[in-house]
Order: structure tokens, then sequence, then C-alpha cells
């Protein structure tokens, strides 16, 4: 299968089965990540898998009670690290546009949150491309949506985040329980691609 048809073919999968994923495809999923690109190559995140049930149920707990946080084999926790521009000592930038780390902390958290994104699609990819399924989890409590702040801050303690590391998604993992085709629902191409001004087609 090509890139092309395994994005087509690809969908968010809520429903898994009893079944676990080798550790040789974790690390490869990771690894896509790890690999992914990002600004200035400051690679502002972190990638905490969790495979516990206790960790999954607390998670689930922070988005929302949903039930494929709860159920997938593992989860990918990505987390958007706020301090890797500082610590990257990027000093001979000085205009900020060309340096994240100047620029005021609603840009800065804007730009970790972005380069973050990069890798989770990578990881999705990479693990359709093993035959493993996944969801993509952004409904949950975190300096982002403010809610549940308790349980967020009871998570970060758990899983070990410093301030300024932002938990930003969830990836759950696991072999799809119902496994049907289903037509993606996209807007149409002309609805989106423009040849050089909007609302001219390609
Ligand atoms: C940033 C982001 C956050 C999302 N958050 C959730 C979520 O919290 N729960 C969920 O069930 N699906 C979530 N999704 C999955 C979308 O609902 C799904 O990708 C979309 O409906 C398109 O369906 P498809 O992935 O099957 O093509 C999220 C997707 C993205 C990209």
């Amino acid at each position: 299968m090509n890139l092309l048809e395994l994005i087509s073919t690809r969908k968010s999968v809520r429903k898994y089965l009893d079944k676990h994923i080798p550790d040789e495809d974790l690390r490869k999923i990771l690894e896509a990540g790890r690999l992914a690109p990002s600004w200035m190559n400051v690679q502002s995140w972190k990638f905490i898998l969790v495979k516990s049930q206790e960790n999954k149920d607390l998670l689930s707990e922070l988005s929302i009670g949903q039930q494929q946080v709860k159920n997938a084999d593992a989860l990918i926790v990505c987390v958007a690290d706020t301090n890797a521009w500082e610590e990257a000592k990027i000093t001979h930038i000085k205009n900020p546009a060309l340096n994240p780390a100047l620029q005021c902390d609603n840009g800065i958290l804007i730009r970790t949150m972005e380069q973050v994104i990069y890798p989770i699609s990578y990881m999705m990819l990479m693990a359709e491309s093993l035959g493993v399924s996944s969801c993509i989890i952004g409904a949950m409590g975190n300096e982002v949506t403010q809610i549940q702040p308790e349980i967020y801050e009871k998570t970060k303690k758990v899983l070990n985040l410093a301030d300024g590391q932002i938990l930003s998604t969830i990836i759950s993992l696991g072999y799809d329980a119902n496994p049907t085709e289903t037509v993606k629902q996209r807007k149409a191409f002309d609805d989106v691609v423009s040849l050089e001004k909007i609302g001219n087609n390609f």
C-alpha cells in the first residue's frame, strides 16, 4: 500500500481487540515520532508510553472519561515542552520571528503546540502501516482547555512533568475490534485547495 492509500484508508478507531502490540512495533512508532522535523530542530517534545491500567484509567479520567483511553492496549502521551526553546540556547538569532524563545508567552505556547503535531502525525501513520489503529485525543484537561485542573495536576505529578511541559495530546493505540470499511468524510478538494488565491480551483 502506498502512502496516499494508507492515509485514505486510515480512520480513528475507538474499540480495540484484547491483543498486545509487540514492544518492537511500539518502538518503531515512537521512533517515527522522534524523527519528525521541528523549528530550528529544537524537538520541543517528549513522548511517554503508557501501558499500565492505572495510568490509562487516570488519563481516561483526564480526557473526560473517554473509553478508548481506558481500553487501548497502549497510549502515547505527547508532551509539548515549552522549556525546550530556552534550553536550546539559540542566542545568536535575535529576531523573534525566527526564534520562538524571544516571542511572548502566548507565541511560545502556540509554537510549541504546533511542533508536536508533526510527530503525532508521523506516529499515527507509522502505527497504521504496522496494522495498529489509533485515535488522537485532544479533549482533556490541560493548560489550553483549563478543565479538570485537579486531575491535571495529579496527572502531571504521576507522569513527572515539569512546569512548562504541557500534556498536549494522547494517542490511543490498539488493534481494530471492528474493521469495517468507512467512507472518509472530508470537504471536497476544491473547497480546501486553491491555485494562487482562495476560490480559484487547481
Ligand atoms: C487534534 C485532534 C483532537 C482530537 N480529539 C479527539 C478526542 O478527544 N476524542 C475522539 O474520540 N477523537 C478525537 N479526534 C479524532 C477526530 O474526531 C477524527 O480524526 C475526525 O473525526 C476524522 O475522523 P477520522 O480520523 O476517522 O478520519 C481528534 C483529532 C484531532 C486531529
